[in-house]
């Protein structure tokens, strides 16, 4: 027993100098990042405290390639391309941090090769993109982009600008994971009422927010709003499709802020000349800008280009983030 006892306090001891004289290394050796994409300047300030940080925004691939050897950590948010190649010359890199959500630009199957940790923060635009869809149903409701364009032709249309209310209207949630949830929260304050469809329910929000969840037909049949909050992965890919547009009713509009490729563009084009439905808000589209797209020609849309998580909150917050998870990850990269 006393053997046993003994034991336990050397290891205790022991693990305890390593972390120690990790630590002392971390302050000797510091942890090297190359940040190539402009972040928030409060995360840049939270990397210079246990880091040496390189600032080199707009490099082109080839000089990315020369400039990236000899850093642990690379922080970009989606300009910087992430290739193959780029992961070849970065012999030193055990860390890729996307200040954002999307990993698009970056080469994960590479990285996974290269046993290269990627982290990202999908957790900092959520309050952003829920506040762009009430301002979207908004914009929608009270013809908003129209008086606004109206004004400054020097019109005063007050006549044809009668809009409709949110207040009582059905707004159907379609994944109710971060962004849905908010959605959710800021439409009830708007008195609508509100359905609910994810393949994983939660229950505690659907009571907080008096949601009901139901199946995708019974959504899309009984809104008025029809929200979009799922990921683009194969079984979300054209969710919303000819059929789908059917089952919504002629008055209804559809808001997607999550991917373009989760609604079947054409179809939804097709929807909007024949009246299936009665608009669309969209800050993304299948193909971004949406060059050669009928969209900004008809006159039941309203239109963003992928500015949903773009406010100086959301930013910050990624950049923040970023450190944050960095800095975690910190004890591994030595
Ligand atoms: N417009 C922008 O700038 C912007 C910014 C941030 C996020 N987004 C997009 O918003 C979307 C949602 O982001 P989030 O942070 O809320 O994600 P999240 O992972 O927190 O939530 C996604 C939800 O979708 C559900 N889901 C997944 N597959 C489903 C399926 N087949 N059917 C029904 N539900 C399904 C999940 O269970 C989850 O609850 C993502 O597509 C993201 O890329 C867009």
């Amino acid at each position: 027993m006393i053997c046993l006892c003994c034991f336990l306090i050397f290891i205790n001891i022991f693990f305890r100098e390593v972390e120690l004289n990790l630590k002392d290394l971390q302050k000797v050796i510091p942890m090297k990042i190359l940040v190539t994409d402009p972040i928030h300047e409060d995360g840049l300030e939270q990397l210079r405290e246990f880091a040496e940080v390189d600032v080199a925004i707009g490099l082109k691939q080839e000089e990315l390639i020369k400039r990236v050897a000899g850093f642990d950590t690379l922080v970009v948010r989606s300009a910087t391309k992430v290739t193959r190649e780029v992961l070849e010359a970065a012999k030193e890199l055990k860390l890729i941090a996307r200040a954002g959500v999307g990993l698009d630009n970056i080469d994960l199957k590479a990285a996974k090769e290269r046993g290269i940790n990627v982290v990202n923060t999908p957790e900092a635009p959520s309050i952003a993109v829920a506040e762009l869809v009430m301002g979207l149903m908004l914009s929608w409701a009270r013809k908003i982009p129209r008086a606004d364009a109206g004004m400054k032709q020097g019109k005063w249309e007050k006549k044809q600008l009668m809009g409709t209310e949110l207040r009582g209207k059905t707004l159907g949630i379609i994944g109710t994971g971060r962004v849905g949830k908010e959605v959710g929260r800021r439409a009830k304050s708007f008195e609508m009422n509100l359905l609910a469809y994810d393949v994983v329910k939660d229950e505690e929000f659907a009571k907080e927010v008096a949601a009901r969840y139901v199946d995708l037909e019974t959504l899309l049949r009984e809104s008025d709003y029809v929200t979009l909050h799922v990921p683009l992965i194969q079984q979300t890919k054209h969710m919303l499709g000819a059929r789908e547009f059917e089952l919504m009713k002629p008055t209804a509009v559809l808001v997607n802020v999550s991917r373009g490729g989760v609604v079947d563009e054409a179809a939804l084009v097709e929807a909007l000349r024949a009246g299936k439905i009665a608009g669309a808000c969209l800050d993304v589209y299948e193909r971004e800008p949406p060059k050669d797209s009928p969209l900004p020609g008809l006159p039941n849309v309203v239109l963003t280009p992928h500015i949903g998580a773009s406010s100086k909150e959301a930013q910050r917050a990624a950049a923040l983030l970023a450190a944050e998870k960095i800095k975690e990850y910190l004890p591994h990269t030595k």
